[in-house]
């Protein structure tokens, strides 16, 4: 995939800390089953680690491709429990780095997160970078300044000419079922694409941006329908079968 290929959204599925290896299978064989005859979008899952390996399999032939949630930024060595992105690029095309939950429950700092973007990216693994206020931020008008310092801070030494997708994820919105508004997320991805834009020039235009947040099949529409918004990236609604795919078919219909 390129970036010119995205013809409408780019859909990616977070399972987070969820399915057995039999049950993710199940999932995937679902997905692909109803998904494989669409086009014009581009769908990603993210099972967790130890099923990447066989939904890759379940999936192969597919035109769904397939993240790991994490990586760990060093390549091999002692780091018991971690995984690289070495490791990774046998299986999956791309990764998810930075999520809040990594931030909030790991404590993952932006310099750890920037090491593991250039890791991916040297392990040609497309990074999917979520970014993202809390609520305190965004009441106390401060949810610009912390996603720009988030961005700053861990692209910081990146070549965007690489193969990179920014997901924002306002922290508020996740899992919550209070999705943010459709101004209020094409209001940041404008200041994210700004920011891009210092950074890269035009090139910012062909960065993938997505919204994630209590997606589901309803509300998908006006966040692709946004002039700034690529896709989006779903957790609870991507596992179940049957909705997931009624969110990509309505992701693929809305027309810009
Ligand atoms: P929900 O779609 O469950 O709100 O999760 C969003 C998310 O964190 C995806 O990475």
């Amino acid at each position: 995939m390129t970036y010119d290929d995205i013809a409408v959204a780019l859909i990616v599925g977070n399972w987070k800390m969820n399915t057995t290896v039999n049950s993710a299978i199940t999932l995937a064989n679902a997905v692909k089953f109803q998904i494989e005859d669409q086009f014009r979008h581009e769908v990603v899952v993210c099972p967790p680690y130890v099923s990447l390996h066989s939904v890759s399999e379940t999936l192969r032939g597919s035109n769904i491709a397939v993240g790991a949630q994490n990586m760990h930024s060093e390549t091999n060595g002692a780091v018991t429990g971690e995984i690289s992105a070495e490791m990774l690029s046998q299986i999956c095309q791309y990764v998810i780095v930075g999520h809040s939950e990594r931030r909030t429950y790991f404590s993952e700092s932006d310099l750890f997160i920037n090491l593991k973007l250039l890791a991916a990216l040297s392990a040609d693994i497309t990074p999917i970078l979520c970014v993202g206020e809390n609520l305190e931020d965004r009441d106390s008008g401060l949810a610009h300044d912390m996603v720009s310092s988030q961005l700053e801070a861990n692209l910081n030494g990146m070549d965007l000419d690489s193969k990179i997708v920014i997901a924002y994820e306002p922290v508020w919105a996740i899992g919550t079922g209070q999705s943010a508004s459709p101004e209020i997320a094409q209001d940041m991805m404008f200041h994210i694409r700004e920011i891009l834009a210092d950074l890269v020039g035009n090139r910012s235009e062909a960065i993938p941006l997505l919204y994630g947040g209590s997606v589901n099949e309803d509300n998908i529409g006006v966040y692709v329908s946004q002039a700034d918004i690529d896709g989006a990236l779903v957790g609870g609604t991507s596992l179940n079968a049957d909705a997931f795919c009624r969110l990509v078919a309505n992701a693929s219909r809305t027309e810009r």
